[in-house]
């Protein structure tokens, strides 16, 4: 048997180097791009760095591939894993850009921290993710709307059923083509009455893999009832507005934009605040504060709630049609000329290189 694999090492800055091994046939031809199903499909090639021994060994570009992972990993068994969500875009000449890829690390390290997961060197992350992109260029279809989602995730791969922080972690990066996250037409959400999503000093604002996997049983009852996701309020109480799960949470009251503040249940979105400052450059006064069930339903039947919209990597901003509590349904509708899509139109516009970027937050791959 012939075996023709090639390997590169790459240098990177500060004398370190990263290994290459090239897939030998893509697989760009056999997707279809026009009915991706949101995370399923995943592109050539990831980015794998290991921690063993107390730092991180030499990261690798490699094919896309299943794990060998030991059955007593700890991940596995008690959750310790964080993950990221970031987005490449193409513009009409071919450009490749990331939005905002520094806040994306800079989030890891802090789930991290909270998971008792060792910090990954930015630098090293944001060299490794360029690499990764550049590779990967084919992968993302142009057109407002297509991206290539970019999943950073760190677990504990340390082979061991100890219930205490892992010695040995893995961090890597996969990329999967998109479109749309929801496929419904009006999206539809259920305020939190029982279940809760994350507790005061737990951990809500880190990117946690367990923060998902408790939402899902508590959104599959609210499915059942024709809903596509929670609107989260404090544990608690059950009487403030916090997030939605997959997104932070907008509602455009009056002549007042209100978001929760970021909590340590409240994940720091980067489209959250992204969306604030476009808001702000609009002239709309952003009020970020809390907001409790009973105003919100004030508002929704004196008719001065005009828009709710979520805002996230994966949904970017999507208007939210109506909401339900405790049994009862308020319709809200999107009007034509819906903030919502005004700021979902600044945004994308930075994001697909077709307007200028006042805030520097395009990174050209
Ligand atoms: C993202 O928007 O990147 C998220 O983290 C949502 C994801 C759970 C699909």
């Amino acid at each position: 048997m012939i075996f023709n694999v090639q390997l590169f090492v790459i240098l990177l800055s500060n004398h370190q180097t990263m290994k290459l091994r090239p897939i030998e046939k893509s697989k760009l031809g056999t997707v279809d791009f026009e009915n991706l199903d949101f995370g399923s499909t995943f592109s050539d090639h990831m980015f794998v760095c290991d921690y063993a021994n107390d730092s991180w060994g030499e990261p690798e570009i490699v094919p896309y591939a299943p794990l060998q992972l030991d059955p007593s990993a700890s991940a596995l068994h008690y959750g310790q894993a964080i993950f990221e969500g970031m987005k490449a875009y193409k513009d009409d000449k071919g450009d490749v850009f990331l939005f905002r890829p520094d806040q994306n690390i800079k989030r890891l390290n802090k789930s991290a921290e909270r998971l008792a997961i060792p910090q990954f060197p930015e630098k090293l992350f944001l060299e490794g993710l360029h690499k990764l992109i550049d590779l990967e260029r084919d992968w993302v279809q142009p057109g407002t709307g297509n991206s290539l989602y970019v999943r950073p995730f760190v677990f504990a791969s340390e082979p061991c059923v100890q219930a205490s922080p892992a010695k040995q972690y893995q961090l890597l990066i996969i990329c999967t083509p998109v479109s749309s996250y929801y496929n419904h037409s009006e999206v539809r959400v259920k305020i939190a009455d029982q279940f809760s999503r994350a507790a005061q000093g737990g951990t809500g604002y880190a990117k946690a893999a367990g923060n998902y996997a408790g939402q899902f049983y508590p959104t599959k009852l609210a499915m059942d009832e024709g809903y596509q996701q929670i609107i989260w309020t404090d544990a608690a109480t059950h009487q403030y507005i916090e997030e939605a799960g997959t997104m932070n949470l907008f509602f455009y009251i009056g002549d007042k934009l209100i978001t929760a503040p970021t909590s340590d249940s409240i994940l720091d979105g980067v489209t959250r605040k992204s969306v604030i400052q476009l808001a702000k450059d609009r002239g709309i006064e952003v009020e970020t504060r809390q907001l409790t069930v009973a105003e919100l339903i004030e508002a929704a039947e004196n008719k001065t709630l005009r828009e709710i919209f979520g805002s996230g990597t994966a949904v970017v901003v999507l208007p939210i049609h109506g909401f339900g509590y405790k049994g009862k349904d308020y319709d809200i509708g999107t009007p034509t000329d819906a903030l919502a899509l005004t700021l979902k139109t600044d945004l994308t516009s930075i994001q697909y290189n077709l307007t200028d970027d006042p805030h520097g937050w395009r990174v050209k791959v």
